[in-house]
């Protein structure tokens, strides 16, 4: 007899199909009203197969009275309720290092994109622009200094990229890490102020809830550019647009927003940001390995043996 579980939102195709050898999927993602759907499997459901985007509220939690262990295919999990799902007991999995390389590769590729004005560029030649005259000139990563804030797996694999081109590293966080030697900041503002690139790569969530607001982006000033891969939720969003329309702060280059996947029309009309839609784990061989690593996890969890990657 297969373990019954709820999948939301629908994951990648592949990931899906071992879901289902697996496991009974029910698909919370179809339901038009989740909370009936789910009480209509609540005598059966004992897993949930979570994924960032698709938020798991206390609500869901309590509306599965069977539910063993919630395991999320993301690194990230600010979208389920970890304290309803502790005071029950029940177990909570991410996907942690699978996804480390792709992420901080697309972190890079955004610095590199918005340095160079690869977007603008491609429009430039693609318009035909080039035989009136020049693309202007645009500005040179190496040498320059990227404060990166939330020096974990991530933000260290960006930091390794970014030495490769050249570029100072230096880092924020909640404390000094003991073994790695870049200089270390206490105070976020002054970080801004002594970078020219800005790059997020701490968790989202509560503690990180508008990390970044006015005040840091006045100080990582005209020149400055923000990077952010980590969460919509870590940026002030209307500050930031605020900031980049009235040129105080110099550019951003943004994969996640504020309240995904509706993004402000004030920042698709700017210059001076490149966007993407949420993509920094998104290739065929990471996603596949985050797939497995959740479906492993819950694996592990209904054989009794221990949880591979559980979140504390
Ligand atoms: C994560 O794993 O948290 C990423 O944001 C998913 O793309």
């Amino acid at each position: 007899m297969k373990i019954d579980i709820v999948v939301a939102p629908r994951l990648y195709q592949p990931v899906m199909e071992r879901l289902g050898s697996e496991f009974t999927i029910h698909s919370l993602w179809d339901a038009k009203e989740p909370l009936s759907f789910l009480a209509s499997v609540a005598e059966r459901a004992r897993g949930f197969a979570s994924f960032t985007g698709y938020p798991v509220p206390a609500t869901m939690i309590e509306a599965l009275p069977k539910l063993e262990i919630i395991a999320t295919m993301s690194v990230g999990t600010d979208h389920i309720d970890l304290a309803a799902a502790k005071a029950r007991g029940i177990a909570v999995t991410n996907a942690p290092d699978v996804l480390t390389d792709c992420v901080a590769d697309l972190g890079m590729g955004l610095t590199i994109n918005l340095a160079r004005q690869l977007v603008a560029a491609d429009r430039f030649v693609r318009a035909g622009e080039w035989t009136n005259g020049l693309f202007p000139l645009a500005t040179k990563l190496g040498g320059a200094t990227m404060g990166i804030v939330g020096l974990g797996r991530i933000g260290k694999a960006v930091a390794k990229r970014a030495e490769a081109f050249g570029m100072r590293i230096v880092y924020y966080g909640r404390r000094r890490a003991s073994e790695i030697v870049y200089p270390f900041y206490d105070d976020l503002i002054t970080m801004a102020r002594d970078s020219d690139y800005l790059m997020l790569t701490c968790p989202g969530g509560a503690a990180t809830r508008n990390l970044i607001g006015a005040t840091v982006m006045a100080a990582l000033g005209p020149e400055g550019v923000l990077i952010n891969i980590a969460r919509g939720s870590v940026v002030d969003q209307p500050a930031l647009i605020a900031a980049l329309q009235s040129r105080q702060l110099g550019g951003a280059a943004l994969d996640v927003y504020a309240d995904e996947p509706r993004v402000p029309e004030a920042l698709t009309k700017l210059d001076n940001v490149v966007l993407a839609p949420h993509i920094a784990s998104a290739t065929h061989a990471t996603r596949r390995a985050m797939g497995d690593l959740m479906i492993d996890n819950l694996l592990a969890h209904f054989a009794g043996k221990p949880l591979l990657t559980p979140v504390s």
